[in-house]
């Protein structure tokens, strides 16, 4: 994934580049770089670490400039290292590149290079870009952005980059094909990023260039873009970005996973905000406007999605089953895309996604829409890549997410999930008018819920130090919690490194139950719905093979808190929302085994927020 940044003004670039470094980090931080140029050349810095460790690095070391690109790194090719980092710079040192992306014909392009007497001092498929942008200009003496275009035309795989030169020291070349790239507009300069909430600080601005363009910026001209295939320049669209830097602050809390989880009173309200009334049970999904009617009369609705999102997804598929009657299929994106899949015209495909940029789901809508589906999103950030390639869709309004660990963005995934259950239901008539508004209101009440769950914090620090003992974890769920068991043993195993297993409750006795020894955790997401007894029967499989056991269950149900070792309550709740409650004590179980064990939690080990590779 990566995350790229670049500056060209009258400004000092390094501050710049390195505050928006920061503000990336969460598409990686195995390492950082900068390079800034004038007329006395091209100064690199770089670092494996994290961006911190590249400003202790460049102290008191040369760092002026009014031109620079930077670079935080999400490992793909090449193990993270000083000499892997970016930028990466040409045998003769005249162009620096970054880049996010995999470029797929790095070895032949290598290859070539090689026998034309370059030297590689990385094992990067970046670096074949850098030598084959000075090479192409010194054999056919084009401009430095003319070099960057041919380059582009050789290169095959995926890729958001910014180059500079010595060659012309006063331009920057941008270009994207598959990752994402933001222009940021100011007052003669420009401010580049992989997404807008690095260049949200100086301006609202920005031009989101759209797949194969490329832009050249040059200090107090106007933006003009074009193909890379191509040479015609046009203007581009600038948008009026809305970003609220203040929610990017971690606001008093340690980590931004604990502000997120704690925000989420907020967040689910507001991705309910102006669509749902309490009275009727109306719901208004302005972004599905157009398509809502034709979505009630589908054969077929499918998900595609990743990771947590793909948990929502699951929640979605239970929902609008049951309570919309239409038949849902949740894929994993990356399986998709390769598994041949039967797609008809008539189905509808909707990406679940929180960043909108994880290759795999923009992939697979890809796919879908080659074979005349429509295609719709879900997705949190405004103007991301999916939301810009399917014909409509529903922002689910949780904020900038920066903890690599999703925990807002899900429950506010799993609310426009509900609302579009129960928008789809209304013109179903699958269910009647009284249960509608009984439902709303279930939902219009989760919030206010969400804070008690909250409240229960001290009791999940105290199971938090039981996990951290130990070596796995067992989270077990039917219904609409067998995808909250899921996304609970998700965030242990991201955050903590502790292996754990998601599973439905009744699976466990065909294979997993074999691992079940004296003390083995396990949780068991087991409030009131329709599959309470069987859980409770799971529970008292677990306990008779001594497991240590820690229930979730409804306020009141003391007989199966009496069952288990420990229990956590979450209020009374209607199962159509139960989950939105059900997955609060999960994440903070996660997180505070976190902190117990002295993780890194908002930047765990070889993750990143956003996937941009495959
Ligand atoms: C990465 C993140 C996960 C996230 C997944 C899908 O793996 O670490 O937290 O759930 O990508 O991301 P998306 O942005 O598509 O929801």
């Amino acid at each position: 994934m990566c995350g790229i940044v670049g500056y060209i003004g009258k400004k000092e670039a390094y501050p710049i580049l390195m505050g928006g470094l920061s503000r990336l980090e969460y598409r990686g931080y195995d390492s950082a770089g900068v390079s800034l140029c004038d007329d006395k050349g091209i100064r690199t810095y770089k670092r494996q670490g994290k961006v911190a460790d590249l400003a202790l690095f460049t102290t008191g070391k040369d760092v002026s400039g009014a031109v620079g690109i930077g670079h935080t790194r999400w490992a793909t090719h090449g193990e993270p290292s000083d000499r892997n980092s970016h930028p990466h710079v040409s045998q003769d040192g005249s162009v620096a590149i970054v880049h996010n992306g995999i470029i797929e014909n790095y070895r032949q392009l290598r290859a070539e290079l090689e026998r034309n007497g370059y030297r590689f001092g990385s094992d990067t498929d970046t670096e074949s870009v850098a030598h084959l942008i000075e090479h192409i200009g010194k054999k056919t003496g084009v401009t430095f952005p003319e070099a960057v275009r041919l380059a582009l035309r050789e290169v095959v795989g995926a890729y958001a980059i910014a180059a500079i030169s010595t060659n012309d020291p006063d331009i920057v070349v941008v270009a994207r094909k598959g990752s994402p790239l933001v222009v940021g507009i100011g007052d003669g300069e420009f401010f580049i990023a992989s997404d807008a909430t690095a260049v949200a600080e100086y301006t609202r601005k920005v031009v989101y260039l759209d797949e194969g363009e490329m832009a050249v910026l040059k200090r107090g001209e106007d933006l003009l873009v074009s193909a890379i295939d191509g040479r015609e320049e046009r203007n581009p669209v600038i948008t009026e970005i809305e970003a609220e830097l203040e929610s990017i602050g971690k606001e008093g809390f340690e980590h931004f996973m604990e502000k997120e989880i704690f925000e989420q009173p907020k967040t689910i309200l507001d991705s309910m905000r102006g669509r749902l009334d309490p009275e009727t049970g109306e719901v208004r999904l302005g972004g599905l406007r157009d398509h809502i009617d034709r979505l009630a009369e589908a054969d077929r609705i499918i998900f595609v999605a990743c990771g947590t999102s793909f948990y929502a997804a699951i929640l979605g598929e239970y929902l609008i089953e049951r309570y919309a009657g239409i038949p849902v299929e949740v894929e994993y994106a990356s399986e998709f895309r390769y598994r041949h899949p039967l797609i008809r015209k008539h189905d509808f495909v909707f990406a679940v996604s929180q960043s909108g940029e994880t290759a795999d789901t923009l992939a697979a809508i890809r796919l879908a829409k080659e074979s005349g589906a429509t295609v719709l999103g879900i997705c949190n950030v405004v103007g991301s890549s999916i939301a810009r390639e399917t014909v409509a869709g529903i922002y689910t309004h949780a904020g900038p997410e920066i903890g690599v660990a999703s925990t807002k963005a899900f429950t506010a995934q799993v609310t426009v999930l509900s609302l579009i259950t129960l928008a789809l239901a209304k013109r179903r008539k699958t269910l009647s008018d009284t249960e509608l508004i009984r439902l709303a209101k279930e939902l219009l009440a989760i919030p206010e819920k969400v804070k008690t769950a909250l409240a229960k914090r001290e009791e999940c620090k105290e199971i938090a130090k039981e996990i951290a003992k130990s070596g796995d974890a067992f989270y077990l769920g039917r219904g609409v919690c067998y995808p909250v068991a899921l996304e609970g043993a998700l965030k242990l195993k991201e955050i903590t490194y502790i292996h754990a297993e998601g599973y439905p409750a009744g699976e466990m006795k065909h294979g997993p139950i074999a691992l079940i020894e004296d003390g083995t955790p396990v949780i068991a997401v087991a409030p009131e719905s329709e599959t309470h007894d069987k859980i409770v029967g799971s529970i008292q499989e677990m306990k008779a093979r001594r497991a240590n056991v820690t229930a979730v269950v409804t306020e009141g149900d003391t007989a199966t808190a009496a069952l288990a070792d420990r229990s956590i309550s979450i209020p009374v709740a209607d199962e159509f929302v139960v989950a939105l409650l059900a997955v609060i004590p999960l994440q903070l179980i996660a997180y505070h085994t976190a902190v117990t064990l002295g993780r890194d939690v908002d930047r765990p080990r070889n993750l990143a927020k956003s996937v941009t590779v495959e």
